[in-house]
């Protein structure tokens, strides 16, 4: 040891090593944030967290959706006529209604479709069609199903006011109403085979 080297004895005892004086955590803390969370989650639970369960981002109000809603019957019929389709017709007809050659005719475009009145159009969708057909001048012989015990008349009324209005298939005929689809229903009662195009050209369009 030399006279530089400082002795440990004479330090200021207040250099003492440093404590981090860490006590134990007061347990109360955790149990009042435990009380305090499970409060929140309760009123966010009865409160949808302040929102409705049927509105979404970025919207805020049942209203601001009610105000986008189509308020044209005859946009609202179109708009269900849509969904229905391709729900349950374009499968087959395709959802650009051209249909798919040889197999399945065209509705955009068709000359079955595209005719005054709708009658036979009605008639062909409740109880279907079967057997040879010709389409814009192309044959098909195949078969369709009959949709009188899955939709009602409204639907038939709306799905066929679709095909018929179509702008997209350049389709500006006239709709076709619940009412009348009733009549031909009523009037097929007894019907029990789906119909064949040559039995269906007997019949009026109007
Ligand atoms: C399983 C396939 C299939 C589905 C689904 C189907 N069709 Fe057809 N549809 C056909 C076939 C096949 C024909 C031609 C039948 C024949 O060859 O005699 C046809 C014929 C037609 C025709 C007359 C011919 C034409 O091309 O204009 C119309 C109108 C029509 N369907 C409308 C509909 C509507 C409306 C729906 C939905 C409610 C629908 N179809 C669902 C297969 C289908």
């Amino acid at each position: 040891m030399n006279a530089d080297t400082p002795n440990i004895s004479t330090l200021p005892a207040d250099a003492a090593e440093p404590q981090t004086n860490a006590g134990t955590f007061p347990v109360w803390v955790l149990v009042a944030l435990a009380v305090f969370a499970y409060g929140v989650a309760l009123r966010l639970d009865d409160n949808d967290g302040d929102f409705s369960a049927q509105v979404f981002a970025p919207y805020t109000s049942t209203k601001e959706l009610e105000d986008m809603l189509p308020k044209d019957p005859e946009r609202i019929v179109f708009l269900e006529g849509r969904k229905l389709y391709s729900q349950n017709c374009a499968a087959c007809h395709q959802a650009s209604g051209l249909g798919s050659a040889g197999q399945f005719p065209p509705l955009a475009g068709s000359d079955w479709v595209n005719t005054e009145g709708p009658n036979r159009i009605i008639r062909l969708v409740l109880h279907g069609i079967q057997g040879p057909i010709k389409v814009n001048g192309l044959d098909y012989n195949n078969a369709m199903v009959p949709w009188k015990d899955n939709m009602t008349d409204q639907q038939v009324a709306s799905v066929i006011s679709y095909v018929r209005r179509n702008k997209d298939w350049n389709h500006s005929f006239s709709g076709v109403t619940p009412e009348e689809v009733k009549k031909i229903r009523d009037a097929d009662k007894s019907r029990t085979a789906p119909w064949s195009a040559e039995e269906l050209l007997k019949t009026s369009d109007k």
